[in-house]
């Protein structure tokens, strides 16, 4: 059901992020380039483009064939797949870096824990990820209303406990918490930023 939503989603140039997350950005900077990135929940490949520039050979998976489809005119070097995030289509330890944001809290909390032990799996000894989760103090947490983006979507949302449960088996983990208000602070936009090396 998700991706049938991403689907109309993408299609919809009003949710199409341009530019990459600043957070992404300041991630990729602190890294030595080369090797193989992989962008998890591409959608309309900002990260993608952004792995390239920063001297990666990009991969992308996606769960929205409106996304892959959009990714594959791209070309990045690595190619783009429709996957999902809790069975990613490749070998053990082929990537130095790995991104996904804005992607795991999609679905069940199944879903997101399967998809942080195949982001483990899919990354070498030694690589890093980021990843972008909602936290337990978002407001979607009280339910999306019908006309908003993401109605219908099954969601969930993790506590500062959760985070150190799905991140456990990394050699290292740092999180923070970034939140950002709209609508005259009525709403807050809370996201865990997880950075993480196996
Ligand atoms: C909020 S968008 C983020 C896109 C991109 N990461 C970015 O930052 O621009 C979420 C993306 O996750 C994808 N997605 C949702 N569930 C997924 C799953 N189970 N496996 C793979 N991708 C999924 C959607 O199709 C959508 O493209």
């Amino acid at each position: 059901v998700t991706a049938v939503l991403w689907d109309e989603l993408h299609t919809d140039a009003r949710h199409r992020l341009r530019y990459p997350s600043e957070h992404v950005v300041r991630f990729l900077a602190g890294l030595r380039p080369g090797g193989n990135g992989l962008d998890v929940g591409c959608g309309m490949g900002r990260h993608l483009r952004l792995l390239e520039e920063q001297g990666f050979v990009a991969h992308g998976v996606d769960a929205s064939l409106e996304a892959v489809a959009f990714c594959r005119d791209l070309a990045p070097v690595g190619g783009v797949c429709r996957a999902s995030m809790t069975a990613l289509p490749y070998p053990a330890g082929l990537f130095d870096v790995a991104v996904a944001y804005g992607v795991f809290y999609y679905g069940s909390r199944w879903d997101g824990e399967r998809a942080v032990s195949e982001l483990w799996r899919v990354l070498r000894p030694g690589g890093s990820a980021f990843v972008c989760v909602r936290s337990d103090r978002d407001w979607r947490v009280h339910g999306v209303q019908e006309g908003e983006p993401e109605h219908g979507m099954e969601l969930h949302f993790m506590s500062e406990g959760d985070v150190v449960l799905a991140y456990r088996d990394f050699g290292s983990v740092r999180f923070e918490l970034a939140e950002t208000t709209t609508r005259g602070r009525a709403r807050t936009n809370s996201d865990w930023l997880v950075t993480v090396t196996k």
